[in-house]
């Protein structure tokens, strides 16, 4: 049975889940793989070191896949920024019309995409309802409600989904999925009922068979638990989740240490440039890398087609036994029955929750990528 959301109809996906944008991962071989899995695939347009090889990536990923995808392009403040008009001319020139933007003053790049025939279909990412107040205002189609759950650009405002999906609910004009903190189709069903039209998840992509990073970053991920990420950078108001390791620990001394608190002294710490050979060497402490509390819920190395069918089959299992909590008529209280813990008839929990409590549900799919 097929989804029928605002945004499966909009973009014309069966499963209404997005791949977020993700700098050093978002390339052709992830994209593809998640829009043919049924979902919607995102380049990163600024993993691309010019507008002429984002081009070239395009339309690489267009002979992998008839499907739509969409691309990222993230509006973030630097010294020289990225020509991001050129960046967004050449995905109207190739005929893309999904693009995912997230950053600061994206006003300009919003109206070059809106105006184009046919105009883009948008989805604006945003940590706070102020900002998505912003971005309606600019004419966006979707806002992807980013909660402090999730990797990368947190803001500065610490709240976290179940707060911000339900304020997104009572404000927001127009259609939303959520961001941050979901890797399954529970999570998928949860987000559908505080009012979203689907989610959308970085790091758990990261996670897949076709993610183009090295096995030992997926393995590292599928180590660790929810407690594994570390903000770095609030006292420059830039704060980002990144993956706990020895380089963000000497990131947070520097920060809460410094008496200049000038950033030179923490910049070499959260360089890019080290984070992105994280990708490629498999040393997980070799820079700063982003990665959300949802590591916690990673136990395997899937597909992306087994990955994206599992979480719609979930949530088509979640939404419907769940509605089958509300009966005709109260039930007679069963105080001389079974104990409350049993939860042993309950579908919503897992075989293993219930026979080894505290260890979670690894599937019976994996693999070894290629990286
Ligand atoms: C490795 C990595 C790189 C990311 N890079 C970007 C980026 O360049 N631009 C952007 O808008 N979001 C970026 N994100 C955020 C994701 O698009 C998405 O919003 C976020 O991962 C959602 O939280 P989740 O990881 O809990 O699913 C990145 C996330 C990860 C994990």
């Amino acid at each position: 049975m097929p989804f029928n959301t605002a945004l499966t109809r909009k973009l014309g996906i069966r499963v209404p889940v997005v791949q977020g944008g993700m700098q050093w991962v978002g390339y052709a071989e992830l994209a593809s793989a998640v829009s043919n899995a049924g979902g919607l695939g995102i380049l990163t347009a600024l993993t691309q070191p010019s507008p002429e090889d984002l081009r070239k990536e395009i339309q690489r990923c267009k002979k992998m896949t008839n499907k739509p995808f969409g691309v990222n392009l993230t509006l973030l403040p630097a010294m020289v920024p990225p020509d991001y008009g050129a960046y967004a001319q050449v995905i109207l020139d190739e005929g893309i019309r999904i693009v995912e933007t997230a950053g600061n003053s994206p006003g300009t790049v919003i109206k070059q995409l809106k105006e184009a025939s046919p105009p883009c279909v948008i989805l604006h990412k945003c940590t706070t309802i102020r900002h998505a107040m912003s971005a309606v205002k600019l004419g966006v189609d979707f806002l992807s409600i980013d909660g402090f759950e999730c990797a990368g650009h947190v803001g500065e405002t610490d709240i976290t989904n179940l707060i911000l999906l339900s304020r997104a609910r009572q404000t927001m004009p127009i259609p939303f999925i959520a961001s941050g903190g979901f890797a399954d189709g529970q999570g998928l069903a949860a987000a559908i009922s505080l009012g979203a039209e689907g989610i959308n998840m970085g790091t758990r992509f990261m996670c897949t068979i076709e993610a183009p990073i090295h096995h030992n970053i997926k393995q590292s991920i599928v180590d660790a638990q929810e407690t594994d990420t570390e903000l770095v950078l609030r006292r420059w108001k830039n704060t980002s989740r990144l993956f706990k390791n020895k380089v963000t620990a000497e990131a947070t001394r520097v920060e809460r240490e410094s008496t200049t608190g000038k950033f030179e002294e923490v910049a070499e710490y959260v360089s890019g440039k080290r984070g992105r050979q994280v990708f490629l060497n498999g040393d997980k402490d070799f820079g700063v890398w982003t990665a959300g509390q949802v590591i916690g819920l990673i136990h395997d190395i899937p597909t992306c087609e087994a990955l994206v069918s599992r979480i719609e089959k979930e949530a088509i299992e979640t939404l419907t036994s769940a509605s089958k909590l509300i009966v005709d008529q109260q039930p007679e209280p069963d105080i001389a029955g079974k104990p409350m813990g049993d939860m042993s008839a309950d579908p919503r929990r897992s075989e293993t929750a219930r026979k080894n409590p505290g260890e979670a549900q690894i599937y019976d799919i994996g693999g070894k990528s290629k990286l």
